[in-house]
């Protein structure tokens, strides 16, 4: 038996799978997030492991024969937190998470410092680790004096189940500390931020060995064996794990709290300019390159929120096939934006709305935003040379057909929903578990999903959202204008 663990950034999700992959069960636990400011966005690493007792106990409640029989433990998490640890192991401050934009004119200045983006290949985004360690030690120097140790959300957890300090590349390449290329911490990159390398964890690949489950916890939970604790992956190269997503021209588009579209890449080829991220996968010698917005199944959550409904009932109510375009136009920069434009301080917006509006027009409006963000990402991908034949969604937006169908649209492209899309990065962090048992084979673990439906772009609708999507990508230079940018 294994276990996938994904701490994301609404909860962490349990995943308990057998020596052949098959999913046996699974349990949930939430976390909430707190935005002290505008831009702030934080989580505290108490709640990560609150959430791992509860799903565990849970999982012993539903499972235990199963669960006693567990042989290893993989990882997955939000990526770019800043967890960071004085020389006891104490967390410091509370966590700031990936969707964090306080830090921009630290990541402005890393960004510019000589040699930067061509060792980690990458914008330094404000949403990076480096830039929230800079942050920390002009706003909170006594804080930043402590730091004997940051750790990435995952690896904190890591911490707790195995008492050791380990990395693995893919969630390491988020740090702008490590140069993505070589796989190794950066002397240079690190020396850029005032930081040592005997303040970052080890490094392991994501299929590697990375300690064993603390024997206090393997008996709390009922388990027989030594557990192998894999290296694991940040959020998107764990969910890439779980749908086989390796060879040049694989894709997929993820509908998580993020939106992210992904491309496999057999080699290092960084692209800064187009604001695409260019990270090391999971599994060795590959990497990834993916454009990510800030807000995706957030801007529904939020809607939600203030419209005082549930976001399954709003997505539901939507018809059961798109017809084109809304005339109310939504901009999901509720975070600011990544790709493409590197722009923390930009904000949301609706255009159009009027006497007549309801809460359906607002609940299209948004999703056809999350879309039009996410082919604003397609073109940054297809400016790197990326080219998809079609393309995997995951994520809980998926749930919504409506979604999906106008995304095809929108991005004139096939989409394939797996069959369980909706385990994700849980499903890598279970299989890079399988991955780091002694013999594994990487190629029967790492499989291409079975896919349940295909939603074809509406060929009667394409134009329509293209013009669409060009009155959108018009509208942003006049949004900054009038936030005063
Ligand atoms: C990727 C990113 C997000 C987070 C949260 O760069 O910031 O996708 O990993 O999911």
């Amino acid at each position: 038996m294994f276990l996938g663990l994904d701490l994301g950034t609404s909860g962490l999700r349990a995943l308990l799978v057998d020596s052949g992959g098959a999913v046996i069960g699974w349990s949930e636990a939430s976390c909430s997030v707190s935005h002290p400011h505008s831009g702030w966005s934080e989580q505290d690493p108490a709640d990560w492991i609150a959430a791992c007792e509860t799903c565990l106990a849970a999982l012993q409640g539903s499972y235990p024969t199963e669960l006693a029989a567990l042989s290893g433990i993989g990882l997955s998490g939000h990526m770019h937190g800043a967890t960071l640890l004085d020389a006891d192991f104490n967390v410091l401050r509370p966590c700031m998470l990936w969707n964090d934009t306080r830090s921009t004119p630290q990541a402005a200045e890393l960004d510019a410092a000589e040699h930067v983006r061509e060792l980690s290949g990458n914008i330094v985004f404000p949403g990076f680790t480096a830039p929230k360690v800079a942050w920390v030690a002009k706003h909170e120097p006594d804080i930043f004096a402590q730091i004997a140790k940051v750790l990435l959300p995952k690896d904190y957890l890591r911490f707790w189940l195995t008492g050791g300090d380990v990395s693995d590349m893919s969630d390491a390449a988020g740090t702008a500390w490590l140069d993505v290329g070589a796989r190794d911490w950066s002397p240079e990159l690190l020396n850029a931020s005032d930081m040592r390398a005997d303040q970052m964890p080890t490094l392991v690949e994501g299929t590697a060995p990375a300690g064993h489950l603390r024997r206090e916890l393997q008996e709390k939970w009922g388990i027989s064996n030594t557990v192998i604790v894999a290296g694991g992956a940040g959020d998107n190269a764990a969910a890439a794990c779980g749908v086989g997503c390796f060879q040049d021209g694989d894709g997929f588009v993820s509908l998580g709290t993020s939106g992210v579209l992904l491309a496999a890449k057999d080699r290092f080829a960084p692209d800064p300019a187009t604001a695409v991220h260019t990270f090391c996968h999971a599994v060795p010698d590959t990497w990834y390159q993916m454009g990510v917005i800030l807000a995706a199944t957030d801007c529904l959550n939020w809607l939600a929120e203030v419209l005082n409904a549930r976001p399954a009932d709003l997505a539901n109510a939507l018809p059961d096939t798109i017809s084109g375009p809304s005339r109310l136009l939504f901009l999901p920069y509720l975070s600011g934006e990544r790709t493409p434009h590197n722009d923390s301080a930009i904000r949301g917006s609706f255009i159009g709305l009027d006497v007549t509006t309801t809460p359906l027009d607002m609940t299209q409006a948004v999703m056809e935003g999350v879309a039009f963000a996410l082919a604003d990402c397609h073109d940054a991908l297809k400016a790197t040379g990326t080219k998809f034949e079609r393309l995997l969604a995951i994520g809980g937006g998926t749930k919504s057909d409506f979604w999906v169908q106008t995304l095809a649209s929108v991005l004139n492209i096939q989409i394939d929903i797996p069959a369980q899309g909706e385990f994700g990065a849980a499903l890598g962090a279970a299989r890079l578990a399988m991955a780091a048992q002694p013999g594994a084979d990487l190629a029967a673990i790492m499989t291409k999903p079975e896919i349940a439906r295909t939603v074809a772009p509406r060929a009667d609708l394409v134009a329509d959202y293209a013009r669409a999507h060009d009155t959108y990508r018009a509208l942003y230079p006049n949004l900054k204008a009038a936030l005063g940018q």
